[in-house]
């Protein structure tokens, strides 16, 4: 930058000034140009001050966000049994951090008790964030997310929740034995409950054959050779619960292809008799489901079963379907 303007000093001033002054000029660009090192050397350390003083601004303005979802909200209707009819209506939503970022723009889904939705469409598209919002993480900016008809503002969050297995994207477990990653599903769950709940996730017979059993560590710095683990830790824990919705976002993703074929069969069990939304990357994964949605541009842009889906040529399924054999 000094240099930059150390040049076009000096090539000013010959041009306006004539060669015969050269001398002259180039000492007179020498000066203001040390004059303007000495100028940036002063201007640095505000600069830099200002620089921390923005974070400081950021950081506390961080701090002081508070959440307005309220989880064990006194007034608001507690959660006894649910049916799990789940309807998404006119929503509007952007995340607190990206306010100008639009996600959805009036989107509508309705899924209704007891069936499978599953949810496909490009990365970014808001596949996630359809279960964030089933599950109150965020609330819409306009429109409604209900739960058997009713507005879940309106619900205690606290009791909600516990009638929603989620089982996520990036499954994090805690340094801790398998037993009580799995417990973790259930307060004070037993011995029994997390031998069945991981039967029903067709994890019991993987894990009785660790030299450890349920006491093997996982986590952290337990046992990473166990692929997959993880993914079905977190179905175990999500079945422990019992849940009138199950939300599973890409629950098959971190396994690989036999793991997958297990862990798939034990959802199609666990599926049954309760509302199910499904993320899923491999198309191939939710041919079975009831209905399948495509999010695009912040919307449900075409529903139905597969079969109807794959009968459309023109349609967002159908493309999506012919991208992902091309990657194949
Ligand atoms: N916590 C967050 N804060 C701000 N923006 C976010 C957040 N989470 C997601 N986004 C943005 O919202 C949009 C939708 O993201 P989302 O994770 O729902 O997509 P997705 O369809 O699940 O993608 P993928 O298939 O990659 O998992 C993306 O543009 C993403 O960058
Ligand atoms: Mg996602």
């Amino acid at each position: 930058m000094v240099l930059k303007l150390l040049f076009c000093g000096t090539v000013h001033t010959l041009l306006a000034k004539g060669f015969p002054h050269s001398q002259r000029s180039l000492r007179f660009s020498w000066y203001w140009s040390s004059q303007l090192i000495q100028l940036q050397k002063l201007l640095v350390l505000p600069l830099r001050l200002l620089g921390v003083a923005k974070l400081l601004v950021l950081f506390f303005s961080i701090l002081e966000r508070s959440t307005k979802i309220d989880p064990d909200d006194s007034e608001a209707e507690p959660v006894e049994s649910l049916r799990g009819e789940i309807e998404l209506r006119h929503v509007d939503f952007a995340y607190p951090s990206r306010p100008d970022v639009p996600v959805f723009k009036d989107l509508n889904l309705r899924i209704r008790a007891g069936q499978s939705q599953a949810l496909v469409g490009a990365s970014g598209c808001g596949k996630s964030s359809v279960i964030s919002l089933i599950e109150r993480f965020y609330d819409p900016i306009a429109g409604k997310v209900m739960i058997d008809g009713k507005d879940i503002r309106r619900l205690n969050l606290k009791s909600l929740r516990l009638k929603i297995g989620l089982v996520q994207q990036e499954p994090a477990l805690f340094a801790s034995s398998i037993f009580d990653n799995i417990a973790y599903g259930k307060d004070g769950a037993t011995e029994a409950e997390v031998i069945e709940a991981a039967r029903a996730a067709n994890v019991h017979g993987f894990v009785s054959a660790l030299p450890d059993g349920y006491e093997t560590p996982v986590g952290e710095r337990g046992v990473s050779a166990v692929r997959g683990s993880k993914t079905k830790n977190r179905n175990s824990q999500a079945v422990l619960k019992d849940p009138a919705i199950l939300l599973l976002d890409e629950a098959t993703s971190a396994l690989d292809a036999e793991s997958e074929c297990v862990l798939q069969e034990a959802l199609d069990r666990l599926m049954r008799g309760r509302t199910t939304v499904l993320v899923a990357h491999r198309l191939s994964t939710i041919r079975g489901v009831d209905s399948i949605g495509v999010v695009q541009d912040g919307r449900i842009v075409e529903q139905g079963s597969h079969s109807e889906l794959v009968s459309r040529p023109d349609g967002a399924y159908f493309r999506l379907l012919q991208l992902q054999h091309h990657h194949i």
